[in-house]
């Protein structure tokens, strides 16, 4: 079986946790980073898809909804799971992937998860340190992503 994780990450956590799902699935796992460039790896070429994604400002990566919409009748052929970052509890930001993805795709997917999320002040430019800042009343980094919903979702995936 050959199972694709395609994800889009902003600062890194995206991408850890992709890598963390790639160990823990048996078969023949690839995890590719995708960007609005297009350069998009063939679903066709999988048995199943993961696809993973963060939330910032409410909204996630623009390639991954593009790569949502413009797969959507393949990704509808194929066993899919979709994973999110967020620094929201995951236990309440399970809306995200309902409004995020296509609803036709929420519904097909046979795991969905919210992984936790991570702020590294070091990656982010002004603004975004700004926002964060802000957001988490303070200046020091944050890491909740959780080891166990990884472990699980790999598990039942
Ligand atoms: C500018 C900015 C805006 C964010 N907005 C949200 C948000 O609206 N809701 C939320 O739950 N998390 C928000 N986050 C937290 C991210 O989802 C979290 O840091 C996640 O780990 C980012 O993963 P990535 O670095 O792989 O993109 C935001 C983070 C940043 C830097």
């Amino acid at each position: 079986m050959k199972t694709l994780i395609v994800y889009d990450s902003t600062h890194g956590t995206v991408k850890e946790c992709a890598g963390k799902l790639e160990g823990r699935l048996s078969g023949e796992v690839t995890a590719v980073k995708i960007s609005n460039k297009k350069s998009w790896p063939v679903v066709d070429d999988f048995d199943n898809v993961i696809i993973g994604a963060s939330i910032h400002a409410g909204k996630i990566q623009k390639s991954v909804g593009s790569f949502c919409r413009e797969n959507l009748d393949k990704l509808t052929n194929k066993k899919v799971g979709i994973f999110l970052c967020t620094l929201t509890p995951a236990d309440q930001a399970f809306h995200y992937i309902e409004e995020q993805f296509p609803p036709e795709l929420v519904q097909h997917a046979s795991e969905k998860s919210c992984f936790g999320g991570a702020v590294h002040f070091e990656r982010m430019n002004f603004i975004e340190r700004f926002i964060m800042k802000k957001i988490t009343k303070s200046a020091s980094n944050i890491y909740q992503v959780s080891e166990d919903a990884i472990t699980h979702f790999a598990s039942e995936f």
